[in-house]
């Protein structure tokens, strides 16, 4: 290695540790293999401990007896994504290994160029810049942007579309490909509403006071961006941005919060009328098939979806009244702005910046990464097995007499044909790419533009449609597909001190165990069965009707707790499944053990220093995963006068969300001697699953 690119490495490694040592008591993955299986236990009963509230009694609030302690000011889900941040930039700062693919190479290659790379102001951006806007259409505010030679025939859709071509943007136009809800077996394209400056809950058609100091505060930092990224004056900076944000402002008017698109939601809730885009563009005068065409670079003879009717009508009412000079502004402003280094770029910042970009573009090389690192053969062996005691006790679920029996036959079918998918990567090919660790600029491009040249290709190819999202190695995302009917699963969630074999079945079950029986009862969830996607995989009216008598029950109580509200109630009914579901598939894994033979791994079920049977032990581990920074002021809800709070009885959302699937189990009330008619053992008990 030549003496700069060491001293370089060495550069980064302190800025790496000084990362970490950000995080008091968290180190990455350097010191977890050397611990014995003692201290792994000690720890995790002292962790869970130091949690604890041990003043508050169990059995009139649950949550208060195992989160009254927390003092982080994240979750525990935070907390450990932050974790798997930094054993990714880790993996990304290591030279090439020899096992790495191709793809994985690339990607540890272009996040060091992102790393060095120089930002504001120097030579290589500015340079970048310059052929960028020249070569997008021009920007009329930045002087020699060959603007005046676009000016007569600046066509708004021709720009935006090659910027989404080329760079994966999403001006004024969103276009969404996904399943064809008609038809699941292929994709279609939906015209759909774009990604905003101005952030989501401030766009929309409820949020639209444009005095609101929020938009002020969104003008300055546009302002601020100008000058820094564009040397440009006060004054000139400071109009441009209001006219900027103004412009977004009167966009935002049409819009009803389509984005983030859900692909899978869409499949349900969809009801869009499907036109061609030659029609589309006439019905909205707004020239939609050039902006599609540009894309493909073909025309698009099949019909697309017209998923935001109010929204393009308003694009066509603020285009009309706006000139060329200013959409062109808007729209050069919006894809530098998606380009560049953000403002509060600092050396420290840099890694996680970075890190973002290759989540974006390049998740199959980080999960491959990540995956070689950290996912064993046995990991993967534990976690099917955990799936399939799951399944075994969600199967007596839907075996039960309140299901008729034609239903509970397709759902017993629809669940034995339900996989789980665990990412894995083959050695992927390389990308067309010419990396080059000194030009960062020249890599993005190239990447940006590759990237997107084969995600299009495949959305119109495939058929059956992929997800547009697959879940990879280093997620904690548990994803329900119901058109491959399958669940895709990361493998961030089975990292200590979150998980680790050592703990324990009870804790195991108790975590990822209820996460994945969760979503597993997603998939016969209300929404979920009353319309058959597939062939004939609904259920029947006596068994909808005995369902929602069932989920009144939820609705009862979320009622009393605190007020009624339908999404807490959906939440609740799936939580409860999930506890239910993991809490018998634990017992059945216990009753298999046999007493004698088993005695070693039966001690393992409880842990050091924690007075708690195996099954009490199963609670708090499942109550602590939600426990939640806000509620540590209990008592003082002046400080958060945002939460939704009954002071008097301290009942809030948060603590719904453990309290009220502990309530529903009898199994609970036993393990805490709870009196029945506690506030934590009701005398009514509600259950789906
Ligand atoms: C879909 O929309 C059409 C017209 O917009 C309406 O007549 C129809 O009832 C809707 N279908 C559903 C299932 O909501
Ligand atoms: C466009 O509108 C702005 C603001 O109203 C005005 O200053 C500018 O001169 C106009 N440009 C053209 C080319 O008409
Ligand atoms: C509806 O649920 C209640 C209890 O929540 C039960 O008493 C009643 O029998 C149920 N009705 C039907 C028709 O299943
Ligand atoms: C309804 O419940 C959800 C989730 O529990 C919560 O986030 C939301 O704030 C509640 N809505 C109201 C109006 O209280
Ligand atoms: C819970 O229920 C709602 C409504 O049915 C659904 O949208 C959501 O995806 C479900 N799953 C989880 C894990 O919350
Ligand atoms: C453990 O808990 C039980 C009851 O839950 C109690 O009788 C016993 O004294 C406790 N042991 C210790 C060492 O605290």
């Amino acid at each position: 290695m030549s003496e700069t690119g060491c001293s370089k490495s060495l550069l980064l490694l302190t800025l790496l540790l000084a990362y970490l040592g950000q995080v008091p008591g968290e180190g990455g993955a350097f010191q977890r293999v050397f611990q014995t299986e003692e201290t792994v236990r000690q720890n995790k009963a002292h962790e869970m401990r130091r949690q604890m509230n041990f003043r508050a009694s169990p059995c009139s609030d649950f949550y208060e007896y195992a989160c009254g302690n927390w003092e982080t000011e994240s979750t525990p889900l935070a907390k450990l994504e932050h974790r798997i941040d930094v054993d990714l930039m880790r993996l990304l700062e290591e030279s090439a290994h020899r096992k790495d693919s191709a793809l994985a190479r690339q990607a540890k290659e272009f996040y060091q160029s992102c790393l060095v790379a120089r930002a504001h102001q120097s030579q290589q951006q500015q340079d970048f810049l310059s052929d960028f806007i020249q070569q997008n259409g021009g920007f009329p505010a930045v002087p020699g942007s060959k603007w005046a030679a676009y000016n007569l025939e600046y066509n708004w859709a021709q720009v935006t579309g090659r910027l989404r071509r080329h760079y994966g943007m999403d001006i004024l136009i969103g276009l969404r490909v996904s399943y064809n809800y008609a038809s699941v077996q292929e994709n279609s394209i939906y015209l759909s509403e774009p990604t905003t400056l101005i952030p989501r809950e401030l766009c929309t058609k409820r949020h639209l006071n444009e005095r609101d100091s929020a938009y002020k505060a969104i003008e300055r930092l546009v302002a601020t961006q100008l000058k820094t990224w564009l040397a440009m004056g006060n004054e000139e900076s400071a109009r441009l941005a209001g006219e900027i944000v103004s412009l977004e402002h009167e966009l935002c008017g049409g819009m009803h919060g389509l984005e983030p698109w859900n692909a899978e939601q869409q499949l349900y809730t969809a009801n869009f009328t499907r036109k061609t885009l030659s029609e589309l563009s006439q019905l909205y005068d707004l020239d939609f098939k050039t902006y599609v065409s540009s894309i493909y670079d073909q025309t698009i003879f099949r019909p697309v979806y017209m998923a935001a009717p109010d929204y393009y009508r308003q694009l066509k009412r603020t285009l009309s009244i706006r000139n060329g000079t200013q959409i062109a502004n808007y729209v050069m402003y919006r894809a530098v702005a998606a380009l560049i280094f953000p403002l509060e770029d600092k050396p420290e910042h840099r890694p996680a910046y970075c890190l973002a970009t290759v989540k974006r573009l390049l998740p199959a090389a980080l999960g491959e990464l990540y995956a070689s690192q950290y996912v064993t053969e046995e990991f993967r062996l534990q976690l099917l097995q955990l799936y399939d005691q799951l399944k075994d006790a969600l199967k007596r679920s839907v075996s039960a007499d309140w299901l008729e029996e034609g239903s509970r036959r397709v759902a017993q079918r629809k669940l034995s044909d339900l996989q789980l998918i665990l990412p894995s990567y083959e050695q992927p090919l390389a990308l067309r790419l010419t990396l080059d660790r000194s030009n960062y600029w020249h890599n993005l491009r190239q990447l940006l533009d590759e990237v997107q040249a084969q995600q299009l290709k495949r959305q119109l190819e495939e058929s059956p449609p992929m997800p547009a999202d697959p879940v990879e190695a280093y997620e904690t995302r548990v994803h329900y597909r119901p058109v491959q009917r399958r669940l895709e699963m990361g493998w961030a969630l089975l990292q200590p001190p979150d998980y680790d074999e050592r703990y324990g079945h009870a804790l195991r079950y108790a975590t990822v165990g209820t996460v994945l029986a969760r979503q597993m009862a997603t998939a016969f969830d209300e929404l979920h069965w009353s319309i058959g996607l597939l062939e004939h995989d609904n259920w029947d009216p006596l068994t909808a009707y005995r369902y929602q008598n069932r989920s009144e029950c939820f609705g009862r109580h979320v009622e009393e707790y605190l007020q009624h509200n339908s999404t807490a109630t959906q939440l609740l009914i799936n939580s409860s499944a999930g506890l239910n579901i993991a809490f018998n598939a634990y017992l059945t894994w216990l009753g298999l053990q046999a007493p004698n033979n088993d005695f070693v791994r039966l001690t393992k079920e409880t842990l050091p220093g924690l007075n708690y049977s195996n099954t009490a032990l199963f609670f708090l581990a499942f109550a602590q995963q939600h426990c939640n920074p806000k509620e540590q002021h209990y008592g003082e809800p002046n400080l958060w006068p945002t939460i939704t709070y009954s002071v008097r009885q301290s009942h809030s959302w948060t603590r719904l969300a453990v309290n009220g699937p502990l309530r529903n189990l009898a199994d609970f009330a036993r393990e805490f001697h709870c009196p029945a008619g506690s506030p934590m053992n009701p005398s009514e008990k509600c259950t789906i699953y």
